[in-house]
């Protein structure tokens, strides 16, 4: 992913069971496209080997024996200064502590406070707390967890559960893949959308026909969900407007669930009094059922008859109200076409004031709902237009956020 590409990250490890979590985030990291340095404190190595870390990133670990050896004295400066983020994942309640007095007895300590000593240029620290049950919640903790964050340190948790004590608790270190989403937040955080918010709606909507039935359509989520991600990639701030899809949003969206065209319409009113853009790739319904049964149909009823009405259509309210909102200056659709592709893409383009509209053939078996790739056509409120090959959604999403930030530009 193109926020990770080479970025340095230094991964401080502690002393804690979870330490073998960390293995996967550095894993993870690594995979990413991200250089990854980690340094193991004295705790760490006696739950899991630099070894585990350089076969994972395919560079050295540091341990605390590189405190002491003939480069130290640039060691840990070269390391701290070097680094685009630190993040400690275990971080036990004895880290914390020696990170909120300044303590450098280690590697690790010592290269926290070179890399946070630099004033000319802000390294984002993150410490993923893991500690028995008990000891996050102590007044000592939590002066020092109060400290940090003063001092712009993010916590990402720790997470309720049972712990390895059998204790269950406040304690647990959160997953690697929920940590890889933070250090993307942070790495994001100066992009080129960085003070803009979005709005983005994805998935299908929900009209019910009686307390258990629905009407809905294939539309999955993903690409809408790619969009969150990528625009957060980008810095900017995301409302993600959804229908209950499954999958797991990206961390640092604001997640707003809905499951009518209605509630999508109302919650992305709403969104869009502050908004900067809004991108519809939500399949929205276009017909409803016009009474809906407030008790279960049942079978001895007869076959029903239903009556649709139309549903309303979001793009088109917002396009009736675009005067009015003029921080929104870029507004994006959608258009899933099963035949005449372009020529109804443009109808939308016009009649939904859309700057950008992204049409794509649904017919394709390998573009469009609940695959992982699209073939998208850019048509442009200026005329422009631009098609591209077959591509992987979050390259899709990559591709739509440029176009919005030229016109947030
Ligand atoms: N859309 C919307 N509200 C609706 C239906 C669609 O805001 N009730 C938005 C979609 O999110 C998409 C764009 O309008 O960005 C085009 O959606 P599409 O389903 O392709 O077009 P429709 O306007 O519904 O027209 P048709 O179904 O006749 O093709």
């Amino acid at each position: 992913m193109a926020v990770f590409q080479g970025k340095h990250i230094i991964l401080g490890v502690t002393g804690s069971i979870a330490a073998y979590k960390a293995a996967d985030l550095a894993s993870k990291l690594t995979q990413q496209g991200a250089q990854v340095d980690v340094i193991l404190s004295a705790g760490a190595e006696k739950f899991i080997t630099p070894l585990t870390f350089q076969s994972v990133t395919g560079r050295r670990a540091y341990t605390d024996s590189d405190l002491w050896g003939g480069e130290a004295h640039i060691l840990h400066v070269g390391l701290g200064h070097s680094t685009d983020l630190l993040v400690i994942a275990p971080c036990t309640a004895n880290t914390l502590a020696k990170l909120a007095h300044g303590i450098a007895d280690n590697l690790l300590t010592v290269t926290a406070l070179a890399a946070g000593g630099e004033k000319t240029r802000e390294i984002p620290i993150l410490v993923a707390p893991a500690m028995d049950a008990g000891m996050y919640e102590h007044p000592a903790t939590q002066a020092n967890v109060r400290t940090l964050k003063e001092r712009g340190v993010l916590f990402i948790g720790p997470a309720e559960g049972r712990m390895a004590s059998g204790l269950v608790g406040l304690g647990r270190m959160v997953e690697p893949a929920e940590i890889l989403g933070h250090i993307r937040l942070a790495l994001g955080r100066h992009g080129r959308l960085a003070g803009k918010h979005l709005v983005i709606t994805a998935g299908g909507t929900q009209e019910p026909i009686d307390p258990v039935r629905y009407i809905t359509n294939r539309s999955s989520g993903k690409q809408g969900y790619a969009l969150a991600q990528a625009a957060l990639d980008e810095g900017a701030a995301v409302t993600l407007v959804t229908h209950p899809t499954g999958l797991t949003p990206p961390v640092g969206a604001q997640v707003l669930e809905v499951r009518t065209a209605q509630e999508m319409l109302e919650a992305v009113l709403s969104a869009i009094e502050s908004a900067d853009g809004l991108i519809m790739a939500a399949a929205v319904a276009d017909f409803r059922v016009k009474q809906v049964a407030t008790h279960k149909l049942k079978k001895n009823e007869g076959i029903p008859h239903l009556e649709l009405e139309a549903a309303p259509d979001v793009l088109g309210t917002v396009a009736n109200l675009r005067h009015r909102l003029k921080r929104l200056k870029a507004v994006i659709g959608f258009a899933a076409e099963s035949h005449d592709l372009l020529e109804n893409a443009l109808a939308k383009l016009s009649s939904k004031k859309l700057d950008l509209i992204a049409a794509n053939d649904i017919s394709a078996p390998d573009a469009g709902f609940s695959v992982n790739t699209n073939r998208i056509t850019l048509l442009y409120a200026d005329g422009r237009r631009q098609s591209f090959p077959l591509m992987s959604k979050d390259e899709v999403a990559q591709i739509i956020l440029e176009q919005v930030a030229a016109l947030l530009e």
